[in-house]
């Protein structure tokens, strides 16, 4: 049985004043103890918020994670920070090819791939994020789209251990326009038959597949009751205690 992730994401938001009140209101209204929920937590936070939110959160049992992590190990990258600087200050997971660093940073699948690779090697939990844009999906391009992400993003790895995917249609990020549970199901669905072909029916039977895109408290418990839907990838909605604590109440049903 595969157990439910919900991942925050933050994206450029929050200062570390912001914290301290953010979380305390998280935890009064997530209902039940967190750690012994069946929804497991990540908050994916700014890198100046990380050690901070990591000495907050983890102490509630929400696991704190990067949003971006470079695929090489040191060197002359300037502005990047690798998987050895994460584990320094005790990160254990990141996001890798959210659909905004492919769109503005030009990360590609090859780079999703190596970084798939680097973040799997050095023992971190990837949310390895694929999605079609909506001039994709209006020419029935989505299939062909989220094939070549899914297949390219993971052609480097033996194996998924400690790798979980994220279906994010790029035209529902943000925008308050949701993919509706069943086209959410049916990529889902596709992403997993994928998985199979390369890993075996076992390997993905198990990995969590996690949808974003305006996801929020009115829409994720259909989202959620989805047979390949195991969570979610939430920015918007995350950014406000109250709204996120409501989500996760409502995966522990
Ligand atoms: P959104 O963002 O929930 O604000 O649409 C999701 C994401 O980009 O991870």
């Amino acid at each position: 049985m595969r157990k439910t992730m919900m991942v925050g994401n933050w994206k450029m938001h929050k200062t570390s004043k912001e914290l301290a009140p953010f979380f305390a209101e998280f935890a009064k209204n997530t209902k039940g103890d967190i750690q012994k929920s069946h929804t497991e937590i990540l908050f994916a936070v700014p890198f100046t918020l990380l050690s901070k939110t990591n000495e907050i959160a983890s102490k509630l049992g929400i696991t704190i994670a990067a949003q971006n992590v470079n695929e090489n190990a040191s060197g002359a990258f300037t502005g990047e920070v690798s998987t050895e600087m994460l584990a320094d200050i005790n990160i254990k997971a990141t996001l890798i090819g959210h659909s905004e660093r492919r769109q503005y940073f030009g990360e590609t699948d090859t780079a999703v791939a190596a970084k798939t690779l680097k973040a799997q090697a050095a023992g971190l939990l990837a949310v390895v994020c694929v999605g079609e844009l909506l001039e994709e999906r209006e020419s029935n391009k989505t299939n062909d789209v989220i094939k070549k992400q899914v297949e390219t993003a993971l052609s480097k790895v033996a194996n998924l251990e400690n790798i979980i995917l994220a279906y994010e249609p790029v035209w529902a990020i943000g925008t308050g326009k949701t993919a509706t549970p069943q086209m959410a199901q049916e990529v889902h669905k596709l992403m997993r038959d994928i998985v199979s072909q390369k890993f075996g029916e076992s390997a993905a039977a198990k990995v969590q597949i996690l949808y974003g895109g305006s996801a929020k408290p009115s829409n994720i418990a259909d989202l959620l009751e989805q047979p390949d839907i195991d969570g979610g990838l939430v920015g918007g909605a995350s950014l406000k205690a109250l709204d996120f604590a409501e989500m996760i109440n409502i995966s522990n049903g």
